[in-house]
């Protein structure tokens, strides 16, 4: 079953556009057959308006949490409230948190902490640049990349608790872009972020069953080869989440394509 992650990052402005939004998703229909997995990342604020609304079948998830479960830290949010409030998600390591200086130790602490509350992480990874060359495009990098944000990230955590990830592929030169990476080359990163989890883990079964989506500039448009890829589980999908007609389009492209075994 595919994964469709609206991240709506610090949109939408005002809480009419959230009901409108979840009004027309309603509207629609929602979810038939439980076909893909949708999960909507609002901003904090809007976490309780789209937990009162949201139609069944949409899991809840935020875009960011704090390490700490409680306390004289002002402004952060914790794992606990996030579920409290009905989060099932929590994006962690997105590419615009690293540039505001987020570190791999700050990665590792957030994710110890969804993990206790019972959230399901989606770590995001991925590299800034790209080599090009006659030739094409140089992946050797990005496999060195990948596998230091994957250990950084994914270090002491209990290596049974890794099967409840979820990894985002976002090469962060396609997010937000309109430069969408090419299917081959996210299949062939989120083989690698498999085979490095598996390997982390000590269980070759992740190689299979761990759950690696593409996200970068994703539309209803681009989005078919991504769905055609059996080695992806889905896309995180980020400005052309917002407009509710576009993303009900791209779930209905994910729902007829109901291929990995997760
Ligand atoms: P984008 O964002 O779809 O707007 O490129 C994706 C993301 O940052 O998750």
């Amino acid at each position: 079953m595919k994964y469709l992650i609206a991240n709506w990052k610090m949109n939408p402005e005002t809480r009419p556009e959230v009901e409108r939004w979840m009004a027309t998703y309603a509207a629609s229909g929602g979810m038939q057959n439980g076909q893909c997995r949708v999960v909507v990342c609002p901003p904090f604020v809007w976490l309780p308006v789209v937990a009162d609304r949201h139609p069944a079948g949409i899991s809840i998830g935020a875009q960011d949490v704090f390490w700490e479960t409680k306390g004289a830290w002002t402004g952060e949010i914790s794992a606990g409230m996030l579920k409290g409030i009905g989060c099932a998600y929590v994006i962690v390591g997105h590419s615009e948190r690293r540039a505001l200086g987020e570190s791999d130790a700050a990665i590792n602490a957030k994710l110890k902490a969804a993990i206790e509350a019972g959230l399901t992480p989606i770590l995001a990874v991925g590299e800034k640049s790209r080599k090009f060359t006659r030739q094409g495009t140089v992946d050797h990098d990005v496999d060195e990349i990948l596998e230091m944000q994957l250990k950084g990230a994914l270090r002491d955590i209990p290596k049974t608790k890794l099967k409840e990830f979820v990894i985002a592929y976002e090469p962060v030169w396609a997010i937000g872009t309109g430069m969408v990476a090419n299917s081959d080359d996210a299949l062939r990163a989120a083989l690698f972020i498999r085979k490095t989890v598996a390997e982390i883990a000590g269980q070759p079964r992740l190689r299979k069953t761990l759950p690696v989506l593409y996200g970068g500039s994703v539309t209803a448009k681009n989005i078919s080869p991504f769905l055609e890829e059996d080695g992806l589980d889905g896309v995180l999908v980020g400005a052309a989440s917002l407009d509710v007609g576009e993303f009900l389009e791209m779930q209905r492209q994910a729902a007829e394509r109901p291929t990995t075994g997760n």
